[in-house]
């Protein structure tokens, strides 16, 4: 079927699949409402699923009143999250592999780690962390690449109640640094060399140039990835690989309180500097859990496999904390798709017989690119349910995902969520639900979205209809705070349309009250699935001495979904030239990591302005998009004949 008419079809799950799901049609809609109409009596059942030291007699204390956000879930329940997710499970599953980890290269073997190997690991791992002083309520940041000692290190800190923050190991020492001393850190957990598609990242170097802008007493623990060489400071570098030789065997899992943190993610947003999301113990680890298991309808024996990194949101639910807390059998993967060629991600599947894979769109549209040669030459009939999430998938990359890598037997789970969410929010299931390329669906479980009125914030009643997403009341892992800001937090999320949870995503509701999810409606944009503010890469470069203003949209992009187009007005006494455009770029590489680098930067004498100032971005997009012949009202600007000059000059990007 061609992508175009695709749009209009539903596609079903075959019989034998919806008989044998988890949830059917039938028992969605029956869960689904008694979810909402009974939210207490829904998650009294459902917390259940995990083990609490001392079970909870609240379920819900949520509040989004405007001034008054406060979110509580399970509050006087205490429980364990690595004991949720590896000692419960000993008893039946010790010798079962908990972790595959596939490495870089495929000539290195890869590690089946089991349920069993993994209590001791993590046991000392968290003993090597109480040996460097730290303690419950402390915070660690884990700057690593995509090895188990990054599960490890996550399950450690979950063990001992130290709170991590995982910084994606593509981002750069300053990044870094500044995640380090927002959250005082007391240890930063590295690796000396990472590969990465054939290519070494200096990660203990990166820590080091990091270390030189914070406490002098932060702790650096350092494991051996590649065995190079790196700079040492005695007293201040620890070396992980001898110190867990001298470390027990056992460490007792801390009675942590639901409401406790578990986590620090820092993620991007419209204004300013990223923030700090806190996640707590009870309620992520529920839905976590609930929604690894229904979304991909995850059996026994199953091999799972999630093909983010753990430094995203998306690792940490569904890489390490949904599974492992389902006794899962859960992939790693050092690499990237197209290492040593395009071929790479159905050979790992081939080669370990994964049943569910869940992947971002913009890989797929890569792949895509490459030829279908590339997965017909392997086995992939292991395949069973397949997943996207990260941004709107195109029916091109739906079709291609679902006809060539799925065989039209794989029902493709779009979910949509976020870092501030914890799990899924919307996503068809894959026994219940008939999909639609493109299309989200259905809300999980708990989740009560809404489409509202962008102006009035009124809501929009009805299908067919379309506004900004809203989601009306509290879910089990929704975020709780910005770390140290509250206020930041309610301003963010609640402050636009009072009484509700503000997504930043716009939707449609269809004709069959399906949901489609538009895009962002703020000045986030999603660059091959990883969330980038605007405004971060606009502060990157004008903190560059040439650069006296800059001005950042997103603009469509073959292969990432959005590219990053920057218009910059230089100084003065500056001349643009080609050199001075690939030096911004390396600039804003440094600045804040590879995922930023600027795909078009345009010189911009003057940028379009409303008397009071304001950038008037959308007519920045416009121009972006080359659909400058329906710019709209632009009587408000201060100066309309920039906006001529932008035009007429537009073909100076590059
Ligand atoms: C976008 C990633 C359309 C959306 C889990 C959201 C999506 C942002 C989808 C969150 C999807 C995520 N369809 N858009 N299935 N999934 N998004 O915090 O704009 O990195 O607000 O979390 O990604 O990005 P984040």
């Amino acid at each position: 079927m061609s992508p175009d008419t695709v749009v209009n079809h539903t596609f079903p799950p075959s019989s034998e699949l919806a008989e044998n799901a988890h949830i059917t049609a039938a028992r969605y809609d029956e869960m689904y409402a008694s979810s909402i109409s009974d939210p207490d009596g829904f998650w009294r059942e459902h917390g259940q699923r995990v083990d609490w030291i001392k079970p909870f007699t609240t379920v819900k204390n949520t509040s989004f009143a405007p001034g008054n956000v406060d979110i509580k879930w399970f509050e006087d329940g205490t429980l364990n999250v690595s004991a949720n997710c590896i000692d419960r499970h000993l008893a039946e599953r010790g010798g079962q592999t908990a972790i595959i980890w596939e490495p870089d290269s495929p000539d290195e073997p890869a590690q089946h780690i089991t349920y069993a190997e993994l209590h001791r690991r993590v046991c000392r791992f968290a003993n090597v962390l109480e040996e460097l002083g730290v303690r419950k309520g402390d915070r660690v940041v884990i700057y690593l690449p995509m090895i188990p000692e990054a599960a490890y290190a996550m399950l450690a800190c979950a063990r001992i109640g130290a709170i991590h923050s995982i910084v994606f190991a593509g981002f750069s020492p300053d990044a870094l640094a500044a995640r380090i001393n927002g959250c005082d850190a007391k240890v930063v957990i590295t690796a000396d060399t990472a590969p990465r598609g054939g290519r070494k990242t200096a990660l203990k170097s990166n820590a080091d140039a990091a270390l030189l802008h914070t406490k002098d007493t932060v702790k650096c623990l350092v494991v051996k990835r590649t065995g190079d060489q790196t700079t040492w400071i005695n007293g201040r570098d620890f070396d992980y690989n001898e110190m867990v030789l001298e470390a027990d065997d056992y460490c007792k899992p801390a009675e942590m309180n639901a409401e406790d943190p578990l986590f620090i993610l820092y993620t991007s947003g419209s204004t300013g500097q990223p923030k700090g999301v806190v996640h707590t113990t009870g309620g992520y680890i529920v839905y976590a859990s609930m929604t690894h298991e229904y979304t991909f309808d995850y059996k026994d024996g199953d091999i799972f496999w999630c093909t983010a990194d753990v430094g995203w949101v998306t690792g940490h639910s569904y890489i390490v904390y949904g599974p492992l807390a389902n006794g899962a059998t859960t992939l790693m993967f050092e690499g990237v798709p197209t290492y040593p060629d395009a071929s790479r991600f159905w050979q790992v599947c081939e080669k370990h017989k994964v049943n569910q894979f869940y992947t971002a769109p913009t890989a797929l549209r890569a792949l895509m690119g490459q030829g279908n040669e590339y997965v017909e030459k392997c086995d992939l009939s292991s395949l069973r349910i397949l997943g996207t999430v990260g941004e709107p998938i195109n029916p091109e990359a739906w079709t291609w995902y679902n006809d060539v890598v799925g065989g039209g037997r794989c029902p493709i789970v779009d979910t949509w969520w976020q870092t501030e969410t914890g799990g899924h929010m919307m996503t068809p299931l894959p026994g219940a639900h008939a999909t639609k390329p493109g299309a989200a669906m259905k809300p999980f479980f708990g989740v009560h979205p809404v489409v509202l009125d962008p102006q009035s914030g009124e809501e929009i009643t009805g299908n067919d209809v379309e506004g900004v997403l809203a989601i009306k009341d509290s879910w089990p892992s929704q975020m709780r705070t910005v770390w140290g800001d509250h206020e930041r937090f309610e301003k963010t999320y609640f402050a636009d349309y009072k009484n509700y949870y503000f997504a930043g995503d716009g939707c449609r509701r269809d004709a069959d009250g399906d949901y489609w999810i538009t895009g962002r409606v703020d000045d986030v944009i999603n660059v091959s699935g990883h969330r980038m503010g605007t405004a971060e890469v606009e502060s990157a470069l004008v903190a560059h001495a040439a650069v006296a203003e800059a001005a950042v949209v997103g603009y469509p992009h073959d292969i990432k979904g959005q590219g990053i187009y920057c218009y910059v007005t230089l100084m003065n006494d500056q001349e643009p030239s080609d050199e001075l455009k690939k030096e911004l770029r390396t600039w804003v590489r440094t600045e804040i990591g590879p995922i930023a680098s600027p795909d078009l930067i345009q010189w911009a004498p003057g940028l379009p302005k409303t008397r009071s100032g304001k950038i008037m971005r959308r007519i920045l997009r416009k121009i972006a998009e080359n659909d400058y012949g329906s710019l709209g009202d632009t009587s408000t600007l201060a100066d309309p004949s920039v906006v001529d000059d932008l035009i007429d000059n537009r073909m100076n990007r590059s």
